[in-house]
């Protein structure tokens, strides 16, 4: 049987508008108390979680420190991503903590300000490289793929050849149609691919983020653990920011207007970052796990309890939107969930920011007659993630 994400309620998006929230969506966001939803799993299985949706709840579910984020109940389960050590998603408590801490330390601003020339080059390089192959390119391979996957291999200090089969893999870890036996071989692959990575930088570290980790953690962390941070890192450091310069592109394609006014006001550029990350949320949903029974804003939840939250509503409350949610480049930016919240609010988000604020305007400045080579309704979404993406989106100017 096909599960789709679209099937999950927490995460699904508006027939007139992909990138809203479903009605559906919004009317569990307006009953009171947290629902229960059926939820299904490629690693788990069926099984129920309460609807988290309204923002003040999902906020304080993500702050909660006996509220769980790790999936590893069954501690015999075979290796996946989310078993893996090193994984921080998959970590709560101290164990967590002393991971980040390792990881949160080669991720310094100064490390993030100095590869800002050479995003900007990247940036550059892509735009000159899209232009030669026009009039009509397909700007995720183009350009929303390729921006992210080189920072991250300079980043990593992984080969930028190797980024075919990285990318392919971690397509394959996001799509909830592959069956358990496809999931498990590819997870191998990618450990294969991490161990080698992690056994050269052993020997040379070099001055990329792992590299880092071992100079000055080197005793305190095992290779198994490497290898976890080297794949978290490949995986959520270029799907998601690749997501968001294409997805950002057509949002704003959508709405002329506000196109041209981030294109011809640089000033407008981070309001306008914040509220396509807003806007877009894609990273629609997250699962989480109560540790105990607790009580969240008034709602009772039991021990061992799944909660699904919806970041994609919570985004879209009007707690924190106002009364029109829709796209609007000039509002003041609020302090949306995108980047999730607590103990693992997203570690590259400084990162992130700087990459979208050099690839979008960038390229709308390039070209300024930018526009789809193709009817919107034939542009393909990835309905099998629980990241909002596009297969393709071709571009003509
Ligand atoms: C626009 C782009 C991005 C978005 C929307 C995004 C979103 C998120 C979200 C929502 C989480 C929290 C997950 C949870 O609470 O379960 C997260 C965690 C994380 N992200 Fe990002 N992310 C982006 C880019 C990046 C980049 C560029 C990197 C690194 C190079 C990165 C590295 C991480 C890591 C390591 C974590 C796990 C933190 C932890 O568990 O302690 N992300 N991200």
């Amino acid at each position: 049987m096909r599960h789709s994400v679209s099937e999950l309620l927490t995460g699904r998006r508006a027939q007139h508008c992909p990138f809203e929230p479903a009605t559906e969506l919004t009317a569990l966001r307006e009953q009171t108390g947290l629902p229960t939803i059926p939820r299904y799993h490629p690693f788990f299985g069926q099984f129920d979680a309460r609807a988290v949706t309204r923002y003040d709840d999902v906020h304080a579910v993500f702050a909660h420190e006996r509220v769980a984020a790790d999936m590893n109940a069954d501690p015999d389960a075979p290796r996946t991503l989310f078993n893996q050590p090193g994984f921080l998603l998959g970590y709560d408590g101290p164990e967590h903590a002393r991971l980040r801490r390792m990881l949160a330390g080669a991720f310094t601003v100064r490390r993030l300000q100095g590869m800002r020339p050479s995003i900007e080059r990247i940036v550059a390089d892509r735009l000159d490289a899209m232009h030669a192959s026009g009039p009509v390119v397909d700007l995720v391979e183009a350009y929303a793929l390729p921006i992210p996957s080189l920072v991250i291999c300079e980043l990593l200090g992984v080969p930028y050849t190797d980024r075919a089969d990285f990318q392919h893999r971690s397509a394959i870890l996001l799509d909830a149609t592959r069956t358990e036996q496809e999931q498990f071989a590819n997870y191998a692959a990618m450990h294969t691919y991490m161990a080698e990575l992690v056994a050269r930088l052993r020997a040379e570290p070099g001055d990329g983020v792992l590299g880092e980790v071992i100079t000055k953690h080197g005793d305190e962390i095992t290779d198994e653990e490497l290898i976890g941070f080297g794949t978290l890192l490949l995986i959520a450091g270029h799907e998601t920011t690749s997501n968001m310069i294409a997805l950002g592109t057509l949002a704003l394609l959508r709405n002329p207007e506000q196109l041209a006014a981030v294109r011809d006001d640089p000033e407008l550029t981070t309001p306008a970052i914040e509220e396509l990350l807003r806007y877009l949320s894609i990273v629609s949903y997250l699962d989480r796990r109560a540790t105990t029974d607790l009580d969240v804003n008034g709602h009772r939840i039991t021990a061992g309890e799944w909660l699904s939250l919806s970041v994609l509503a919570a985004n879209h409350d009007p707690a924190i939107a106002g009364a029109n949610a829709g796209l609007d480049v000039h509002r003041k930016p609020v302090p949306h969930l995108a980047f999730g919240f607590g103990v693992h609010q997203c570690l590259g988000r400084q990162l992130a920011r700087i990459e979208l604020k050099a690839a979008l305007p960038a390229l709308l400045r390039r070209f300024p007659a930018l526009r789809l080579a193709v009817p919107f309704e034939q542009i393909e979404f990835r309905a099998f993630s629980p990241i909002q993406g596009v297969t393709s989106l071709p571009v003509t100017w």
